[in-house]
C-alpha cells in the first residue's frame, strides 16, 4: 500500500523533521515501498484523502506533530500510523504531565516545579537547589531549554522559556551521566550514553557540535543497563506509548536513575540515537525503518 511520510510542520523542531523525514523517506524507498514524503500544513487531510495513502509514518517532532493532535486527524480517517496513538503522543509530549504519571507510580524522575513570570528564584532555589533546569513543558530537541548554576539567572530563563511555551518548568539537576534508551515494538535497545564538554545535551551538542560523545556500548554494567532500560520500558508504557520512542534518563554518581522525558518520535537522520541503537543490535536504518512501520498495524 502507499505509505504518507509526515515531515517537516509547524513545530520549532520543523527543520530537524524535515531531515529525519528524508532519511526515513530515502529508507522505505530504497525497500521498495510505495512511500510519499508530505510536509505537513493545514491542508493535511485533503493532501491525505486524495493521496489514497494506506498507511503513515510520522515523523513529525514536537507540537503538531507528537503531542496527539496529527494522530487524532489520522485515527478519525482510519488510516493506521506509526507510533504512540493520541494518548501516548500527548501524555509524552507534555514533561509536566509525564512527571506527575512516573512519580505517581513511583518511577523515579527529578524534583520539579511549575513556573511562571512571578515565580520567586529564592524559594525555587530552596525548593530544587542549585543548578537546577528551566524548560518549556512541550519542547524538543532542548529548544528553549536553560541550566541555570546561579539564582539571578532564573528569571531571564524562566522569560526564555516562556516564549516558547505558556508552560514551564524548573527541574532539579542531577550532577552525573546522561543515557538514553530507545524502544521499539515492546524492547528496550541497547542504551547509548551522551558526553558533551557542554554544561548540558542541548541543541548545539545535540545537532551542531562535533565534540559530542556517543558511547553505545554505553560503559554501564550488564545489571545497571538492564536497569536502565527497565525503567525505560516502564517509563514508556505508564504513558501509554506505542511502537517505538526514546526515552532521556540522567545517572547520579551513585548509579540512580531518573527519568528526563519520553519522546514519541525521536530524531531519525541517520546519525540519531535511535539508530544508533538498533545498529549495535544488527538493525541497519533501512530495516529499523521497516520495522517501525510494521509498528503502524499492531
Ligand atoms: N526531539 C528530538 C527530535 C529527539 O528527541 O530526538
Ligand atoms: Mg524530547
Amino acid at each position: 500500500g502507499r505509505v504518507a511520510v509526515l515531515m517537516g510542520g509547524r513545530s520549532a523542531e520543523r527543520e530537524i523533521s524535515l531531515k529525519s523525514g528524508n532519511a526515513v523517506l530515502s529508507a522505505l524507498l530504497a525497500k521498495g515501498v510505495e512511500a510519499v514524503g508530505i510536509d505537513v500544513d493545514s491542508h493535511i487531510d485533503i493532501t491525505l484523502r486524495e493521496g489514497q495513502f494506506d498507511r503513515a509514518f510520522i515523523v513529525l517532532h514536537g507540537r503538531g506533530g507528537e503531542d496527539g493532535e496529527i494522530q487524532g486527524l489520522l485515527q478519525a480517517m482510519a488510516i493506521p500510523f506509526t507510533g504512540s496513538g493520541v494518548t501516548g503522543a500527548m501524555l509524552s509530549m507534555n514533561k509536566r504531565i509525564s512527571k506527575l504519571i512516573w512519580q505517581q507510580q513511583a518511577l523515579s524522575t527529578p524534583k520539579f516545579r511549575l513556573v511562571n513570570a512571578e515565580t520567586d528564584p529564592q524559594e525555587l532555589v530552596i525548593a530544587l537547589g542549585l543548578p537546577l533546569v528551566i524548560k518549556p513543558v512541550h519542547e524538543g530537541s532542548s529548544i528553549g531549554m536553560s541550566k541555570v548554576t546561579d539564582g539571578e539567572a532564573i528569571a531571564a530563563a524562566i522569560r526564555l522559556a516562556l516564549q516558547f511555551d505558556q508552560d514551564v518548568i524548573a527541574e532539579q539537576w542531577i550532577n552525573g551521566a546522561e543515557y538514553t534508551a530507545s524502544i521499539l515494538a515492546g524492547n528496550a535497545l541497547p542504551v547509548i550514553r551522551l558526553k558533551t564538554p557542554r554544561e548540558f545535551y542541548d541543541f548545539e551538542a545535540k545537532y551542531h557540535a562535533n565534540n559530542t560523545e556517543y558511547l553505545c556500548p554505553c560503559g554501564l554494567t550488564e545489571e545497571q543497563e538492564k536497569r536502565c532500560q527497565a525503567l525505560a520500558l516502564d517509563a514508556f508504557n505508564a504513558l501509554q506509548m506505542k511502537g517505538w520512542g526514546r526515552v532521556d534518563v540522567m545517572a547520579d554518581q551513585q548509579g540512580n536513575f531518573y527519568l528526563l522525558e519520553a519522546n514519541g518520535v525521536p530524531g531519525m537522520t541517520d546519525h540519531s540515537l535511535v539508530p544508533m541503537a538498533a545498529r549495535e543490535t544488527g538493525l541497519d536504518f533501512q530495516q529499523l525503518c521497516w520495522r517501525i512501520l510494521e509498528t503502524s498495524l499492531e
